[in-house]
């Protein structure tokens, strides 16, 4: 037999959950398993490419847009030469962002390849941007200081020594998963994922929801300067940026609070910080809007899309950032092999093609079968009230909580210390039910639901089946149908 190269372990750990399933073929909501026996079994997929398949498996517009591509030879690759496609694609994305937020300043845009490298370009953009600011308020200083007293001037020095030089603080959210790049996985909440690399890069800080302004406030540094012959305080910028998600989707499916977006997007005016809003996984219409920043008002000065963005078929993300705060000498500096190029570029201008056709039908689908899945899971809720803690998210974006079950007896309990009893539901609900559903990686007691647009009613009742004699298990401590074998 040939040896598992390819991540070994992980496939030893999905095998032991019942997971290790090969799936030879995708439509629309369903993948087809190849059993060992050779037979094709269709499973519901409700993890939709953790996000990245609003329309579905293989849509058939898509794959014919790409087949026609490849067919006409279009160039994937022309590096260093104009990029007409890149523009059409920056251009849609910015239509729809101006009618979603009722504004008209354009977003530049810098595309990249996946959701945490479009988060490292706006780690990069944000730090150049502030130290720009750092520049100039040195600069201010020093030419006040060339005019000032001299014991002021001695003064001044004194403090402000070393203080030009402080690191970047980012903010982001408890809970928050922006990706596990050297960059980007300092922004992500999760110990486990993060702390290994601390060493890599700047850090960020966790802010709990009712704490931006306190947060913020702790974050200042000041320096010294001379004003009109007086000594006064001056706020370094410190804060690089504040990284938001609308939906928080790996860290287990939480709503951004109105209140929140609005403290933040506040607190960054006072400042001058950029506020990022990472749309990677609630972006691209699932939420019944394009951006689901846009459902709460929260207008950021940089915007990241990616995963559903490429069709389901390309790899794909860029940054937005607004114009004001865009810095064009960026251009120089970063650069990447494979982003902007044309594949990825023409499906992402079909995708948004597809979305806004006939005046936002499939924004209106969206809602309304994310409406007809959370009613399903809202039943199931009602049935096992001591098994299901909650269910919550907007659209298709959408998570069910079980009660913690970690002090329970027995296996269930065993594996729901290790934070693993999402997984060992998963294991049933597909090798039972023949329904895919994943916890979310950072909360594992949280299933996820992100299916597409076209996701049907019998579809949504195989899973609350499948979900159904779940709950019974749990609630009767029934391992032995949880835990074949
Ligand atoms: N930002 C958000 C909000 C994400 O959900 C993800 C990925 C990323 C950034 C990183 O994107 O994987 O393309 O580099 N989320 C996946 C998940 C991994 O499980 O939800 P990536």
């Amino acid at each position: 037999m040939a040896p598992e190269l390819a991540e070994a372990h992980l496939r030893g750990l999905l095998s032991q959950l019942g997971l290790d399933a090969e799936y030879v073929r995708g439509s629309g909501d369903t993948l087809w398993w190849r059993k060992a026996s050779g037979e094709e079994v269709p499973v519901v997929d409700f993890v939709g490419g953790y996000g990245s398949l609003v329309l579905g498996h293989n849509h058939p517009e898509i794959v014919a847009h790409a087949r026609d591509l490849l067919d006409r030879q279009v160039p994937v690759h022309a590096q260093f030469s104009y990029h007409p496609y890149a523009n059409d694609l920056a251009l849609a994305l910015n239509r729809v962002l101006w009618r979603e937020f009722g504004v008209d300043e354009p977003y530049s845009a810098i595309f990249a390849n996946t959701g945490a490298e479009a988060v490292e370009v706006a780690l990069k953009h944000a730090e150049m941007d502030r130290g720009a600011r750092v520049a100039a308020l040195r600069e201010s200083v020093e030419e006040h200081l060339a005019t000032a007293p001299a014991e002021l001037v001695e003064q001044v020095r004194a403090h402000n020594e070393g203080r030009f030089d402080v690191p970047p603080v980012f903010l982001t959210l408890a809970g928050s998963f922006h990706g596990k790049l050297a960059g980007s996985v300092q922004l992500t909440h999760h110990g486990g994922y993060r702390l290994p690399f601390r060493g890599l890069a700047a850090q960020a800080r966790f802010v709990s929801d009712g704490e931006v302004a306190k947060a913020v406030e702790a974050s200042r540094v000041t320096v010294l300067d001379v004003v009109d012959g007086q000594l006064v305080e001056r706020d370094l910028p410190v804060v690089a940026a504040f990284f938001v998600e609308p939906i928080q989707g790996e860290g287990g499916i939480h709503v951004l609070d109105e209140g929140v977006a609005a403290d933040i997007r506040a607190a960054a005016d006072t400042f001058g910080f950029p506020v990022v809003v990472d749309e990677v996984q609630s972006g691209v219409g699932r939420t019944g809007a394009f951006y689901a920043a846009s459902h709460i008002g929260l207008l950021g000065d940089y915007i990241v899309l990616a995963k559903a963005l490429g069709g389901g078929l390309a790899k794909s993300s860029v940054l937005l950032v607004r114009q004001s705060r865009y810095l064009p000498d960026f251009e120089l500096l970063h650069s990447s092999t494979f982003a902007k190029d044309a594949l990825s570029c023409h499906l992402g201008s079909r995708v948004v093609e597809l979305l806004e056709a006939s005046d936002g039908a499939a924004y209106r689908q969206a809602a309304a079968r994310g409406a007809a899945l959370e009613e399903a899971l809202r039943s199931v809720r009602a049935s096992f009230p001591s098994v299901v803690s909650d269910v919550r998210g907007r659209g298709l974006m959408l998570g069910l909580e079980f009660a913690d079950q970690s002090g329970g007896p027995g296996r269930l309990g065993e594996f729901a210390r290790m934070g693993l009893l999402g997984y060992v539901l998963a294991g049933y609900l597909l090798n039972a039910h023949h329904v895919r559903v994943f916890p979310t990686a950072s909360a594992s007691h949280t299933l996820r639901f992100e299916p597409s647009i076209a996701i049907t009613d019998s579809q949504i009742e195989q899973l609350v089946a499948g979900l159904r004699s779940a709950c019974a298990a749990l609630r009767d401590q029934d391992e032995s149908l949880l835990l074949p074998g």
